[in-house]
């Protein structure tokens, strides 16, 4: 039976939770009939207080998984060329088949050259020019964690809530980057939805969401789409993860928000990503899987299917 009511909240916690716990009976699987264990190689560099947590979450998950994983912390007074000279190393490692340099870099490095480094079936950010490329014309390779994580959430809850499939709806993307909203425009439109994506100089913004069955809020910024902005019955899908100041018993505290107003967008939307637990969750277990399917291609496996 179809389901009217309005309002439902996307767990991406738990579908996170759940696709994790696929992903760790394949590798098991891999090792065992295989004698592959994937590796997750993550440089950082510098100490930026929000990457380190990324970072050290990474780390973790990806041994949760029954995953190699291994940390590479450079000093922020580290060249460009000494970084290019450890993504040649690790690309000629045949143990490792993920490598992913955490951004933001230091202002003296160019985060393009030093993408465009890591060998494209090593990429499992997804943000190499192949694979970015491979994506705009509809060939496989290597998605980008976030956006390939949100459509997973997309499917499963038009699947839930509305019965049928993405093909023709409305899909606005808020927010124009390389990361998220240019990949999950490609992802949308493979999907058959008709896809705008929209940004700083976007004119009649609020008009422009009230056309969308989907809604994707990736600008980094808090609470900067109104509820009234969400037609009824839309799909939200909020990317932001934005820290801000709030009057608690004890004085100020920090909160995470998300893109989107939640309570006011709420009663508007058919389903809506909370923040945190939603989309955040999905892209760690995005990675994950890049680094099952990467290991996969490197020793000519078929990538798993089912997941
Ligand atoms: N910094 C914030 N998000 C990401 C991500 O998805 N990948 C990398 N490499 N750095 C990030």
């Amino acid at each position: 039976m179809t389901d009217t009511s309005m309002g439902h909240i996307i767990d991406g916690f738990g579908y996170a939770k759940g696709l994790r716990e696929r992903l760790a009976v394949k590798v098991a699987e891999l090792k065992a009939t295989q004698g592959i264990t994937p590796c997750l190689v993550v440089v950082i560099v510098g100490e930026d207080p929000a990457s380190q947590i990324y970072v050290k979450n990474k780390g973790e998950s990806t041994i949760a998984v029954g995953m190699d994983s291994r940390t590479i912390t450079l000093p922020d007074t580290t060249t460009e060329a000494d970084l290019l000279k450890l993504i040649a190393e690790l690309n000629a490692d045949a143990a490792v088949n993920g490598i992913l340099v955490q951004l933001p870099l230091p202002k003296h490095m160019s985060s393009l050259k030093v993408i465009d480094a890591i060998d494209p079936l090593k990429d499992v950010d997804g943000f190499h020019v192949e694979n970015a490329g491979k994506l705009a014309v509809g060939l496989d390779g290597i998605v980008p964690c976030t956006p390939l994580g949100s459509l997973m959430l997309l499917k499963d809850a038009v699947k839930t809530y509305g019965g049928g499939s993405l093909a023709g709806m409305n899909a606005v993307i808020v927010g124009r980057s390389n990361i998220v909203g240019k990949p999950m425009a490609q992802l949308l439109l493979n999907q058959d939805c008709t896809v705008t994506i929209a940004h700083s100089k976007t004119k009649n913004l609020k008009e422009l969401c009230l056309t969308a069955d989907i809604l994707v809020a990736a600008v980094g910024r808090p609470k900067f789409i109104a509820g009234d902005w969400v037609k009824d019955g839309a799909y939200v899908i909020d990317v932001g993860i934005n820290r801000i100041e709030v009057d608690g018993p004890d004085g100020k505290k920090s909160k995470v928000v998300g893109d989107v107003d939640f309570d006011a967008a709420k009663p508007h939307a058919k389903a809506i990503t909370p923040v945190p637990r939603g989309v955040g969750p999905m892209t760690i277990a995005c990675l994950l899987n890049n680094t099952l399917h990467a290991a996969c291609l490197q020793h000519g496996l078929p990538a798993p299917e089912g997941l």
